[in-house]
């Protein structure tokens, strides 16, 4: 496909991936913040998206698709880059030259490797099988994924990795999202530096949203 072959085209498929996979993110973490409300909120929760099972697998299916996408043209077209890469900038792009433009690869990889484990741990629910929700139901008979979270980041060792990888996904956010606007065509000097700030901005704000969920637990403010 001519579309698939070209920079451009590629660079569309990259930032409309990426744009559907940020939105997930940011339906999962108001989703999680159901665990505030206690065993009542996240089992509830979890177990209403346990009911809607054929419309949970159809949404898995595209998700699985564009998350393949993205790490594919993503892998390819850094190394198209760095092949085609001369060795002295004569003007240096403001946006490529930021730390986060150039970490791309290394947070991408960092998210990927944080989500095998992620599903190995709160969907497949395999590295800790005593706390499983599966295994362990709540006063009512649902699976308790709220012990099973409030349990995991009680381990310091697991706050960490989610801290960790919740940086990985700001920096990865951080460039991200000025990029889709630059790819789009939507970004101009007058509106640069309105898209850069306000990109940064939403990626704090999901950084923030995200890291308090293990550190309240690890804390000790919300306890199982
Ligand atoms: C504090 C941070 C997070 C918590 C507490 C959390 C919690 C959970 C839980 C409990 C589940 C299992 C839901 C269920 O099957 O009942 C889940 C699934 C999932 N999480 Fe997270 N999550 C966090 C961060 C993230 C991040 C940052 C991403 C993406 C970059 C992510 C991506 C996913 C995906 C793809 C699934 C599988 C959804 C599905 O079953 O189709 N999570 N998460």
């Amino acid at each position: 496909m001519p579309f698939l072959k070209s920079m451009v085209g590629r660079k569309i498929v990259m930032a409309v991936s990426g744009l559907m996979m940020a939105l997930f993110v940011v339906a999962h973490l108001l989703g999680n913040t159901s665990i505030f409300a206690g065993p009542n909120g996240i089992n509830a929760y979890a177990a209403k998206l346990h009911e809607l099972a054929p419309v949970v697998w159809a949404y898995r299916l595209v998700m699985i698709i564009l998350f393949a996408l993205h790490v594919y043209y993503g892998i390819q077209l850094t190394l198209e880059n760095q092949k085609a890469k001369p060795q002295v900038y004569a003007v240096k792009s403001s946006l490529s030259a930021t730390f986060a433009g150039k970490s791309m690869i290394w947070t991408g990889s960092i998210i990927g490797f944080f989500l095998i484990y992620h599903l190995l741990q709160f969907t497949i629910q395999v590295t800790n099988p005593e706390i499983s929700a599966g295994r362990n139901l709540d006063a009512v008979g649902r699976p308790d994924v709220f012990h099973m979270v409030v349990l995991s980041f009680q381990k310091s060792f697991i706050a960490f990795i989610y801290v960790g990888a919740m940086i990985a996904l700001a920096l990865h956010l951080t460039h991200g999202i000025q990029s889709f606007f630059q790819t789009l065509g939507l970004n101009n000097d007058r509106t640069f530096p309105v898209i850069t700030k306000s990109g940064t901005l939403a990626a704090v704000i999901i950084f923030l949203g995200y890291i308090a969920i293990p550190l309240i637990i690890f804390i000790g403010i919300l306890k199982g």
